[in-house]
This record gives structure tokens, sequence and C-alpha cells, in this order.
């Protein structure tokens, strides 16, 4: 029996939502992972430190006594902001990043900014205060084709925004594109990528087997097979600016299977597991403890966990379906037997 110790993993980037729904997904997540960066696209969304330490505070209730689940708290940027809430969240130490959605840009992401100009002062703010900023890396113009929308970011969004802001941190996340795995590469030591799994287990051949497959829908999109072998290389590189973040966004059943379905793909029931065999498949398992469990502490200037899990090396199968409030919902990786097991 082959078993594989690491450091407790973290998940930089995670969609726990609130109420029942928080309740029925969050152990999945504190079960494997020693902290998380909790995204803030709740309706309302989590826009000011005070609404950030409250959610926080649903979520440790949720969490048995003996758990010892650390959520770091990120707050929504607008073009509201203020200047003085960075100042306040810096002073929280549990709000550790702040979170851009270009307007529209995905699910619950209305409220987002329009064009970066708008809050310079806050980032100005973020970057004085050593506070991440959080990209999700996709422009909203409709003319733009939806599989270009995250090297068009780049280009147009990101590029400008590194040369403005030499000294704040940037997480460019969810990366799905070989442009985005080159431009983290042969970036600034500022600048950082999560992977999820899917964006390594699929291409976007996977949206449309056999049918329309919803619960293959997130944002960004999957893109083609290229682009999902530059992700799976540049995460089993070895390069320290590539770390986990599952993104895992739960919607029920019914919200997916929808004539106008939500993005959004549920991963936290067996997200280390998956990675494990992406890794061992991509013949990197050596990896993998660096990218789960170091590298994404060390970007956010934070102390590696002391604590290990343990993985073994067994077939199981992943369940179809699992419950979900009063629904349903589908895990990634549905009916498929995964190789590894969290003990
Ligand atoms: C996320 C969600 O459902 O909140 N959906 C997704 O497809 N990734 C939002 C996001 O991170 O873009
Ligand atoms: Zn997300």
């Amino acid at each position: 029996m082959q078993t594989l110790t690491l450091t407790r993993p973290d998940d930089f980037h995670l969609h726990v939502r609130d109420g029942k729904v928080m309740e029925s997904v969050i152990m999945a997540s504190a079960r494997q992972f020693a902290r998380a960066i909790i995204m803030p696209n709740l309706t309302p969304p989590v826009v000011t430190v005070s609404q950030a330490l409250d959610y926080r505070q649903r979520i440790m209730s949720c969490l048995p006594g003996d758990s010892s689940f650390n959520p770091l708290m990120t707050l929504y940027l607008t073009e509201e902001t203020s200047v003085e809430e960075i100042q306040q969240a810096r002073e929280s130490g549990m709000v550790y990043a702040v979170k851009y959605y270009p307007a529209g840009a995905t699910t619950n992401s209305e409220n987002g900014v329009r064009s970066l100009q708008r809050v310079y002062p806050v980032l100005e703010a973020l970057e004085e205060k050593k506070l991440l900023l959080l990209v999700h890396g996709e422009v909203t113009d409709p003319a733009v084709d939806i599989f270009d929308r995250e090297q068009v970011f780049i280009e147009t969004v990101l590029a400008p925004l590194l040369e403005r802001f030499k000294g704040l941190r940037i997480v460019l996340e969810h990366i799905s594109t070989r442009h985005a795995a080159d431009f983290v590469m042969q970036g600034p030591e500022t600048l950082a990528a999560t992977i999820t799994p899917q964006h390594m287990l699929l291409n976007r051949n996977a949206l449309f087997v056999g049918g329309l497959r919803p619960h293959h829908y997130c944002l960004p999109i999957l893109k083609a097979e290229e682009h999902r072998l530059a992700i799976v290389k540049a995460a089993t590189s070895g390069h320290p600016r590539f770390f986990l973040g599952t993104d895992s966004a739960p919607h029920a059943r019914a919200r997916k299977e929808s004539d106008c379905g939500c993005a959004g793909i549920y991963s936290a029931f067996n997200a280390i597991e998956l990675y494990a065999g992406i890794f061992e498949q991509a013949g990197k398992l050596d990896r993998l403890e660096a990218f789960a469990s170091h590298y994404g502490a060390d970007f956010y200037g934070l102390p590696r966990n002391q604590e290990t899990i343990t993985l073994t090396r067994e077939d199981w199968q992943i369940p179809a379906t699992l419950p979900f409030v009063e629904d349903e919902i589908i895990p990634l990786g549905a009916g498929e037997v995964c190789h590894w097991i969290l003990q």
C-alpha cells in the first residue's frame, strides 16, 4: 500500500456560500485543508470588514469545536470601496485580500468594478498595507470571444496594472490558458496564480460529451487541450508562483441543469485526492506538497502549516450525486474512479 504524507494543504480560492449551503459543504474543505481564502461573492457581496468578520463567525459556527480550520477572509472590491476600509482590513488581522471581479464576469459579480482606474486609490492602499489583490482575469466585453477573455484581460488589464503597481501582490485566479501560465511564469515576483482541478482534468470537449454537460460549466470556461496541458505543466513545474486554489463553487443540481445554468464546479468533496491523481498522472507526485501546502502560504506571507495529512493509494468511486440542502449536487468527477483516498 502506497501512502503519501503532506503538510496539511491550504485552498487559496474557495466558495462556501452561506446558511444551509455552507453547512452542507464546509466540512468537506475543513477535512482536507488547514486554511482557505474565502470568496466574498455572496448576495449581497461582502464589502466591509464588519461583514467579513460576521461571515467568518458564521463559518466558524458551522464547524465542530475541535476543528482547527481557519477561514481567511476577503473583501469584494466595488467602486465604492474606501481607503479606510482597507486600513481596517489590515487592522482586523482576519482579512487578507480584496477580490476584483470585472462587473458581470461571473456568478454574483454585478457589483464588480467597471474600470480599475476608478479604484486606483484603493489599490494604492492595498499595496501600502500589504494586502493582496485577487483577480478574476476575464474581460467582460461581449464582443470578445469567451475563449479569449483571459488572454485579452492579461494584455489589456493585468499587464498595465503590474506596470502601475509594482509592489502590489496580485493573484491571477483559476488560470485556464497557456497565455496565463506563460505570463505568470515570466512575470514579476509579485504575480502568482491559482490552479483548479477542473482546468487540469478537463478540456472544452468535456462540455459536450454526448450532449450538453452543465456540470462542467465554470468560469473561466474550460479551454482547448493545448491550454489544459500548459496548466498541468505550470502546476507541476515546481515554480513557486503557481499554487492550489480549487474554486470549488457549489450550485444545486437544479440551478445548473437549467435553461440558464450557473457557472461553477463543486470540487471540495475530494479536491486534494483529485490533485494527487493529476500530479501522479503527470509523473510529478513529488511536487504536489509544495504546490498544495507551501507555495501559496509563502506568497501570502503566512507560516506553512505544521500538521500533516496522509493519502493512501486506493481506488474508490466518486458518488454520482451528493445531498445538498433540499436538492443534490454533482461533484467534479462524479461516478468516476479516484485513485487516492484521504485518511
Ligand atoms: C464562481 C461561483 O459560482 O461563485 N463560479 C465559477 O464558475 N467559478 C464564481 C467565480 O469564481 O468565477
Ligand atoms: Zn471563484
